[in-house]
C-alpha cells in the first residue's frame, strides 16, 4: 500500500475508533441485552453489534472497493487475502464487558494483498488507544512506544495465559506448563487478547499465550508488536495467516523463543 494511501486511512479510522468508542461510553450504563453463541460463555451484546455495524456503514460509505471480515455477522465471506480487507473485533473481551464493564476493546487490523498495514486497539474505558502503521512504529496515544528490550528476561517477566493452560487438557502437558509459571516472575489474564497484545507492545507484559483465537483477536494486535519488534507465531513457532484460527505466542524476542524452545516445544501432547 502507498504510504500516502496509508497515512490518510490511518487517520480516518483513528477519528472512527474514538466515535466508536463514544457509542459504547453512551452505553455502558445501560442494561445488555446478552446473547450467547458457541457455547454458553461465549457472549454477545446489542454493542458488540452496533460497533461492528458502525465500522461496517462507515467502509461501504467510503471505501466500498474493501472488505471486512469481522465477528458478529457484518463481514463479506472471503476466500482469499487479495485486495484491502479490514479485520474487525467490535468488543474484544464481551465478557468483562457483560460482568465489568471495562477491560474490552475495540481492534480492528487492516491488511492489504495479506500485510498487514495498520492496527489499532482503543481499550475503551481506560481511554488507551494503541495503533501502528506498518514501519512506522506504535503508539499508545500520542506517545510513540520504546522497542523492546531483546534481551529482557523470563525470569523479570509476566506473561499472560489462561488457567486452561494448567488444568489437564489434552494439547499441552499441564506439569511442563506449570515449570513455566514459576519460572516466570508472575502472570496475568486480562480477559481480552487485544488488550493482551496490546500490553506486550507496550513492553509491560512479556508474553502472551493462548491455545486458539480467531483472526479478529490476532490482527490489529500482531501489527502492533512488530513495530516494537516483538514476535508473533503459533505455539509450534509458525508463522500465521491472516485468515488463520490458530494458537498464539507474542512477545518480546527472548522471552518469546525462550517459551518456544524450554517449555512448548516439551509440552505438546502425543495426539496433537
Ligand atoms: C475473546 C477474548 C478472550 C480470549 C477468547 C476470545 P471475545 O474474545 O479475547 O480473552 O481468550 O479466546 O474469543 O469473544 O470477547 O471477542
Ligand atoms: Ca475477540
Ligand atoms: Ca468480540
Amino acid at each position: 500500500m502507498d504510504s500516502i494511501v496509508r497515512e490518510a486511512l490511518f487517520n480516518q479510522v483513528r477519528s472512527w475508533m474514538l466515535d466508536a468508542g463514544t457509542l459504547i461510553k453512551d452505553r455502558i450504563d445501560d442494561p445488555l441485552i446478552v446473547g450467547t453463541k458457541s457455547h454458553a460463555n461465549d457472549l454477545v451484546t446489542e454493542v458488540d453489534q452496533e460497533v461492528e455495524k458502525f465500522f461496517s456503514e462507515k467502509i461501504k460509505q467510503y471505501y466500498e472497493d474493501h472488505l471486512l471480515l469481522s465477528e458478529e455477522g457484518y463481514g463479506d465471506d472471503l476466500q482469499d487475502t487479495n485486495g484491502t480487507i479490514w479485520i474487525i473485533d467490535p468488543i474484544d473481551g464481551t465478557m468483562n464487558f457483560v460482568n465489568q464493564r471495562r477491560n474490552f476493546a475495540i481492534s480492528v487490523g487492516i491488511y492489504h494483498e495479506g500485510i498487514g498495514e495498520i492496527g489499532f486497539i482503543y481499550d475503551v474505558m481506560a481511554n488507551n488507544l494503541y495503533s501502528a502503521m506498518r514501519d512506522g512504529g506504535a503508539f499508545k496515544n500520542d506517545r510513540k512506544l520504546p522497542m523492546l528490550n531483546p534481551e529482557a528476561n523470563l525470569e523479570e517477566s509476566i506473561i499472560c495465559l489462561n488457567h486452561y493452560w494448567l488444568c489437564e487438557n489434552n494439547i499441552v502437558n499441564e506439569k511442563v506448563m506449570q515449570s513455566l509459571v514459576k519460572r516466570a516472575r508472575g502472570t496475568r489474564t486480562y480477559g481480552s487478547a487485544a488488550l493482551e497484545f496490546a500490553h506486550v507492545a507496550e513492553g509491560i507484559v512479556g508474553a502472551y499465550l493462548t491455545l486458539r483465537l480467531e483472526p479478529w483477536d490476532i490482527a490489529a494486535g500482531r501489527i502492533i508488536v512488530r513495530e516494537v519488534g516483538g514476535l508473533t507465531t503459533d505455539i509450534d513457532g509458525n508463522e500465521v495467516g491472516m485468515l488463520d484460527k490458530s494458537s498464539i505466542i507474542t512477545g518480546n524476542s527472548n522471552v518469546h523463543s525462550k517459551i518456544l524452545n524450554d517449555y512448548l516445544k516439551n509440552a505438546k501432547k502425543e495426539s496433537v
